[in-house]
């Protein structure tokens, strides 16, 4: 019998390097969290997103960090052998103190990176988190705790000027010690470009199928989100028989990169 290693941030660096994919969907408790990880499945988020799919509300705001390291700590309980990456909610990010307190909190919940979302201005939270040794991913595009500035959940980086300040984002950030990148809501010609310029794994949710990793939100994979359904949502349930089925499909078909094909993607 062989035995899964435990998937680090190394580890997905090295898949980069070997230009292999990796999957990710997010997660919110034990129970999921075993059936994701024994499905193959390489990363849990535990994403914000718990706030609209498990709460109910109708963005990712309200929720608060005691919201985060509970569901951090349940999914860490049933998660064997893979990453546990935990979204920094919305402020929780005000000052490098306060960042520093609070990541600190997810780590000691389980998690082995965590998440921020923003732009440029993460530049100095990075670099903290990083000196204290505390891994970190940045999420880049359409930034959900920001859906009131941007006027809604939008394709980001279609014009050129815009396009190319994310590039310069994602290697500033990548220079100030982050270890990952998420992009969401991005054309799969921008994704390209930060996917090749970056040394970092780079994770794509509405990003096309040309980026290190994807990522789902779980509800979304099985269907049984309700409301407005994403472009990029595909509902793996469809055609599978358990849960278990839909996990290991959506793994293969990440891996193969046959998910997400163009009908999923932004031009
Ligand atoms: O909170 C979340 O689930 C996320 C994903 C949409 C990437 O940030």
């Amino acid at each position: 019998m062989s035995i899964k290693k435990h998937t680090t941030t190394l580890s997905l660096k090295n898949l980069k390097t070997d230009g292999k994919k990796f999957s990710c969907i997010t997660s919110y408790d034990a129970t999921f969290a075993k059936l994701a990880s024994d499905a193959g499945i390489d990363l849990l988020l535990v994403g914000d997103s718990l706030g609209m799919v498990l709460q109910g509300k109708s963005s990712t705001l309200p929720v608060l960090m005691e919201d985060m390291v509970y569901h951090t700590q349940c999914v860490s309980q049933g998660a064997e052998s893979v990453l546990v990456m935990a979204d920094m909610p919305f402020n929780s990010l005000n000052t490098v103190e306060s960042a520093l307190m609070n990541a600190s909190l997810l780590m000691q919940a389980g998690a082995h990176i965590v998440k921020v979302e923003g732009g440029e201005w993460l530049d100095e939270y990075i670099q903290a988190f990083s000196d204290r040794g505390i891994p970190v991913c940045a999420h880049l595009g359409l930034t959900p705790q920001s859906v009131n500035k941007l006027g809604g959940y939008r394709v980001q980086g279609k014009e050129t000027e815009k396009a190319n300040l994310m590039i310069s984002t994602a290697k500033n950030l990548v220079d100030a010690g982050a270890d990952m990148i998420l992009l969401e809501c991005v054309p799969t010609s921008l994704a390209q470009k930060i996917t090749d310029k970056v040394s970092v794994p780079v994770i794509g949710i509405g990003a096309g199928n040309v980026t290190d990793g994807q990522v789902l939100v779980m509800h979304d994979l099985l269907g049984i989100s309700g409301g407005h359904k994403p472009k990029f949502v595909k509902n793996f349930m469809a055609d599978a028989n358990s849960i278990f089925d839909a996990f290991v499909q959506y793994n293969d078909d990440v891996k193969s990169g046959d998910f997400p094909s163009s009908d999923f993607s932004f031009s």
